[in-house]
């Protein structure tokens, strides 16, 4: 699999990240060591969870199945040094209130810290844009874990660009650390103006230009839009849904007859390639989708195709 640098971090990681929010929650144990196993066998070292994951699957789960999954992992394959973790503090679970309060931060990191097993977390984000939190505060708690070498950098996820742009002041004007990389929704077709996803922020044009610009990296979650490029069972999200999609869809079809790819491969191709290049999420609930998206890294798309997809529009 191929490496890229984290913003502007020294952290190497793999240009697929392991989306593992349904650990433990609705895959087995042994469906999410399986999953575990192959990536790093593909070449990949970069692991997605957070605090809160997946409290909402049933009434047994109640956030941390993930994490603790991949405790249980890295201590049966013995892979701590193997793998770049990320995990996120924010959103609310049973027992924990929504928020980036400096307690919040150090209580959650601890629990996190505890339910993997580790002593150090590489990569942790404010899941939230928490607004009735102080940014001083957040980021100071962020930038004393650091010290402590609890954490190694920090990630900010929806957050609007001017919040990302307020942060990178307030951590500039202190000395602390900066948030090096967003992660937000994103896929290749766009939601249409107006669009609402409640606590989901999803990458718009002004995101992708502060990527650009600043060099921090940007994560792609919902990169597959749930599975709805290719499964015929389900419907593209509303907000989705319009001429901009249809036309896109049209140029998808075009490239992926051309290259000889499934709708899937294209998309998670472009998100890699494209201006800002993404790291997307691969979340696979069977082994020939996790197949499939694998698959993405051996297509070679010419410049005119990748134009193509990129300009594609109503
Ligand atoms: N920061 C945030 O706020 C945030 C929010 C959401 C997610 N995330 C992260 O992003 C990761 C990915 O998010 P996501 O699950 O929403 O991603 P997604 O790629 O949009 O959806 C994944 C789902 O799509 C289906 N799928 C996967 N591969 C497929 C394939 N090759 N063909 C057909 N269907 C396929 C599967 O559903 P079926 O089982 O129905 O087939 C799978 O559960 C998560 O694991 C998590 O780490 C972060």
């Amino acid at each position: 699999m191929n490496m890229i640098k984290l913003g502007n971090t020294d952290l190497s990681v793999s240009t697929l990240c392991l989306g593992c929010l349904y650990f433990l929650a609705r895959e087995t144990r042994e469906d999410s060591f399986r999953r575990l196993d192959q990536y790093l066998d593909a070449g990949g070292n970069f692991l997605d969870t957070a605090n809160m994951y997946s409290h909402w699957i049933n009434e047994t789960t109640r956030g941390g199945e993930s994490e603790t999954l991949i405790g249980e992992w890295l201590k049966a394959r013995n892979s701590r040094s193997k793998v770049v973790i990320a995990s996120k503090v924010g959103f609310p679970y049973p027992g924990v209130p929504y928020g980036t309060s400096a307690r919040q931060i150090r209580e959650e990191c601890d629990k996190s810290l505890k339910r993997m097993g580790v002593d150090h977390i590489d990569l942790y984000y404010a899941h939230s844009d928490d607004r009735t939190t102080p940014m001083e505060e957040t980021l100071g708690a962020f930038n004393d874990l650091i010290l402590e070498g609890k954490i190694g950098h920090i990630g900010a996820s929806n957050f609007s660009s001017w919040r990302l742009e307020r942060a990178r002041q307030t951590s500039r004007a202190n000395g602390w650390a900066e948030y090096c990389c967003v992660q937000q929704r994103y896929s290749y077709l766009r939601p249409k103006a107006g669009w609402d996803f409640g606590e989901q922020v999803a990458a718009n044009d002004d995101l992708l230009e502060y990527v650009k610009d600043t060099g921090i990296s940007l994560l792609a979650y919902s990169p597959l839009l749930y599975g709805t490029y290719t499964d015929r069972t389900k419907t593209v999200m509303e907000q989705y849904q319009g001429p901009d999609s249809d036309a896109r869809l049209k140029v998808l079809d075009e490239v992926a007859s051309e290259a000889g790819a499934t709708r899937n491969q294209v998309v998670y191709y472009w998100l890699m390639n494209a201006e800002p290049n993404a790291i997307p999420l691969v979340a696979s609930t069977t082994d020939e989708q996790f197949a499939e998206a694998l698959g993405a890294m051996n297509l070679r798309l010419t410049d005119e195709q990748m134009k193509r997809l990129t300009e594609a529009k109503a």
